[in-house]
């Protein structure tokens, strides 16, 4: 439904400065579903807003493919309950407004009965009713919506002097900081406790973190600037984002863009997202420098150094357990001739074991990897690239090549294994693109 400027005007609550009382505090319970009003009614009048969210993983969490295939793999052949119990949890963040109002609290209830407001994923009016946190993981927001179109209630945002005709509005100092965002950008095992995504937390111990008001960079800093051609990353430059909240309202020095660009060039572009695809392509391009030193080649020793210029966080992040980033190196003699290479995938695009790969690998407790997070019990490996970081690999060469031999390294991201994503059940998917972060070549 479309409704008009003309909605009705709430008096009396406009003004700042309300107390939120305890019991308000502890609104999350009890919340109705009906008390949520469908981001089509936000497009009435922040119709921007809403086509740059439309696209993006936070309206898709519920309905991404690559998601729910990944769910129903780690759900088969479970016997342990703390292993069933993680399963079953994934719909606390990607369903979030079924969740918190009743229906859907587990993967395997009949999905097909969620409401339809709750398959529009992470929406307009679940972010903007949200007025605190319980905790900084598996989505701790506490929320308090209105009541429907009615009486939608207070929007919180950036703003501390805007009076919106239809719903009210109050400046919310949660909604600039990285908080809102860590509630759910760090994910714990339910029953083991073991760290499955810590985007926060890697976010909170980097200088983007930093004391000083001008040199600190929020995740919205990054994320809620980039637009298409300004990938607004640590290493290019982001400007404001001049323009209107609304369709009709006065222009502001700064609006936040609603793309939600990551690294998944993939999904996006199968719901209609083309301008997402080439968006998080830009983000990528844009993360990390490479440099290679070769001075020590005639020991048949190449270094190779990953400096991550770009990422307020580790690259990769995320589930990083399930992203690839990893080292492509080729070095050919005059004749083109190859003399070694390393990271290149094979005929069924997986890549060789000996790859350099930036990851977290997860352990049973008894150090073996595996690939089912719900039996993470420990985290075995964790060699990424955290934020400002630079990280030098040796890489022993079993030749010495000859003089005017060409090394070409380059820096690849793709958002899913090839081994992972033939474990999934149903239809196989077309491969997932693979994207060059960076690229350095030099002459012996
Ligand atoms: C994942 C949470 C999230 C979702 C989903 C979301 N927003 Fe926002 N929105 C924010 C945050 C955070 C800010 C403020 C950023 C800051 O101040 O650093 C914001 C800012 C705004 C503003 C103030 C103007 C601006 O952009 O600066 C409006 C209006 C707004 N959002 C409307 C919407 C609408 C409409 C939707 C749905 C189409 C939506 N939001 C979806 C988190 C969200
Ligand atoms: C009838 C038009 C209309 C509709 C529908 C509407 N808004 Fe707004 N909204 C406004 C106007 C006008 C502003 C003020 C813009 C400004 O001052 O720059 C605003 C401001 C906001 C702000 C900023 C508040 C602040 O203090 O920072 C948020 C957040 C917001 N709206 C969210 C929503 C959400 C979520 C929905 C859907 C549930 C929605 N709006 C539906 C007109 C509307
Ligand atoms: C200084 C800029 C910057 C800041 C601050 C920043 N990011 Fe990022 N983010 C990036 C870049 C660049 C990428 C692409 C490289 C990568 O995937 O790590 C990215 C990627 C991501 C991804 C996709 C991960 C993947 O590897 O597929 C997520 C999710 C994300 N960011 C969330 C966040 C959250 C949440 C915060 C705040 C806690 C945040 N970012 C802060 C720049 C930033
Ligand atoms: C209610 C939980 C929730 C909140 C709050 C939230 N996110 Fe997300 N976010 C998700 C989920 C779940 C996904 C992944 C959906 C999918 O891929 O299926 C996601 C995806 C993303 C991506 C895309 C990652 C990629 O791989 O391309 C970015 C970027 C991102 N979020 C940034 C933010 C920022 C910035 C904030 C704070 C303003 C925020 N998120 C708040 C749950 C949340
Ligand atoms: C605490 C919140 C939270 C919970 C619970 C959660 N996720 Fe996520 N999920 C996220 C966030 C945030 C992202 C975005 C990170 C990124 O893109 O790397 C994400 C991204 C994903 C992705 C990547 C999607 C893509 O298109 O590449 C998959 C797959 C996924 N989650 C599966 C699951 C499964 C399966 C479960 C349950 C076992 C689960 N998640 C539980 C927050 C959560």
């Amino acid at each position: 439904m479309m409704i008009q400027p003309w909605g009705k005007k709430m008096m009396g609550l406009v003004v700042g400065g309300i107390l939120l009382t305890a019991t308000s505090l502890a609104a999350s319970d009890g919340i109705q579903i009906d008390q949520f009003i469908s981001p089509d009614t936000c497009q009435g009048c922040h119709s921007e807003i809403f086509d740059q969210w439309e696209t993006s993983l936070h309206h898709l969490s519920h309905k991404d493919p690559v998601y729910s295939r990944v769910a129903q793999f780690l759900r088969k052949g479970l016997t342990d309950a703390g292993e069933i119990d993680e399963a079953e949890s994934c719909v606390k963040c990607h369903t979030p407004v079924g969740y918190v109002t009743g229906f859907p609290q587990k993967v395997s209830d009949d999905l097909s009965k969620t409401p339809e407001i709750a398959t529009q994923g992470i929406q307009c009016d679940y972010c903007h009713s949200a007025v605190a946190i319980k905790q900084l993981h598996n989505n701790g927001l506490v929320l308090k919506p209105g009541q429907g179109e009615d009486d939608p209630g207070i929007k919180y945002g950036p703003f501390d002097d805007c009076e919106p005709d239809f719903h009210d509005a109050q400046y919310s100092q949660l909604h600039t900081s990285s908080k809102i965002c860590g509630t759910c950008h760090n994910v714990k095992h339910v029953a083991f406790g073991t760290d499955l995504e810590t985007t926060y937390t890697e976010w909170e111990a980097s200088a983007y973190n930093s004391t000083d008001p001008a040199k600190k960079i929020e995740c919205q800093g990054c994320h809620m600037y980039q637009r298409p051609g300004i990938p607004a990353t640590g290493s290019t430059p982001r400007p404001e984002n001049p323009g209107s909240a609304t369709d009709y309202s006065d222009e502001r020095p700064h609006i936040f863009t609603h793309y939600f660009v990551g690294g998944n060039a993939v999904v996006p572009g199968k719901f209609g997202g083309q301008a997402k695809h080439q968006m998080a392509i830009e983000r990528l391009q844009n993360a990390a420098t490479l440099s290679v030193d070769t001075s020590r080649i005639n020991r048949k020793i190449l270094k190779i150094t990953v400096a991550n210029t770009g990422a307020g966080h580790s690259i990769p992040t995320g589930v990083a357990d399930l992203r690839q980033v990893w080292l492509e190196i080729t070095i050919q003699d005059k004749a083109k001739k190859t003399l070694f290479q390393s990271g290149v995938l094979d005929a069924n695009r997986e890549l060789p074991k000996a790859a350099v790969i930036f990851r977290t690998v997860f352990g049973d407790g008894n150090g073996n990897a595996v690939i089912n997070l719900a039996k993470a019990r420990q985290v075995l490996k964790d060699n990424r690239i955290k934020a400002n970081q630079r990280v030098t690999q040796t890489i022993d060469l079993p030749v010495v090549p000859g003089k005017d031999a060409v090394v070409t390294v380059r820096l690849l991201y793709r958002s899913m294994s090839q081994k992972v994503l033939n474990l999934l059940p149903g239809e196989p998917f077309e491969p997932f693109p693979v994207v060059v972060m960076a690229k350095a070549q030099c002459r012996i």
